[in-house]
């Protein structure tokens, strides 16, 4: 059976590095697998009151994220943290109360940044998030890919190097997506 991923990508702008490191770590997934991007730009701010009335695009990103056998974010940190359209779409999915998407959903994060802490902040965060709402996290490898423009090139082929490391990260995580007594 096909194994369907979505994937969170927490840049919003067109040329984010974050990206194109998924993009390669999509093109490295076997045939088995469903990629479908979840995408968050458009979603309102949070707002509890929307609890009781019905958005489009809130009910868009539930149901795409509850359908999917295991949830990739690949993302920057802004200031040391997550950055705010991401942490969006945590909130949003986290609600309504008891209505959780995140509850025992295996998640993975891999973060890059040009800068010399690869983005970690935002991994960190998103493991404390995902730990309160009982989410799955993939623990290990971690990936956070510091002086990441260093191994992009304008192609949007990655360093052999980093190549390696995406690709042990991406058959881990196909692995942990498919892996139904975990
Ligand atoms: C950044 N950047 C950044 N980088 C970092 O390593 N730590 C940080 O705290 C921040 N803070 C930050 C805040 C804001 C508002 C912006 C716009 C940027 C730099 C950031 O890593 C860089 O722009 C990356 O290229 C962002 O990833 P994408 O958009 O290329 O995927």
């Amino acid at each position: 059976a096909s194994i369907n991923i979505a994937l969170i990508i927490g840049s919003l702008r067109k040329e984010s590095i974050n990206r194109k490191f998924a993009e390669y770590m999509v093109s490295q997934m076997p045939e088995s697998v469903t990629i479908k991007e979840v995408y968050i730009a458009d979603l309102p701010l949070y707002n509890q009151d929307y609890d009781d009335t019905t958005i489009d695009s809130y009910e868009r990103v539930r149901q795409q994220l509850k359908g999917a056998d295991a949830v990739l974010i690949v993302t920057p940190e802004h200031n040391r943290t997550m950055p705010a359209a991401l942490k969006n779409v945590v909130d949003i999915g986290s609600r309504p109360y008891k209505e959780s998407v995140w509850t025992h959903k295996k998640v993975a994060v891999v973060t890059a940044s040009p800068g010399s802490f690869g983005g970690i902040n935002s991994g960190l965060d998103m493991r404390k998030s995902m730990q309160m709402l009982s989410a799955q996290m993939m623990i290990d490898p971690e990936i956070h890919l510091s002086r990441a423009i260093d191994s992009l090139n304008d192609d949007g082929s990655v360093s052999p190097r980093t190549q390696k490391f995406l690709q042990r990260f991406v058959t881990d995580f196909v692995d942990f997506a498919g892996n139904t007594s975990a």
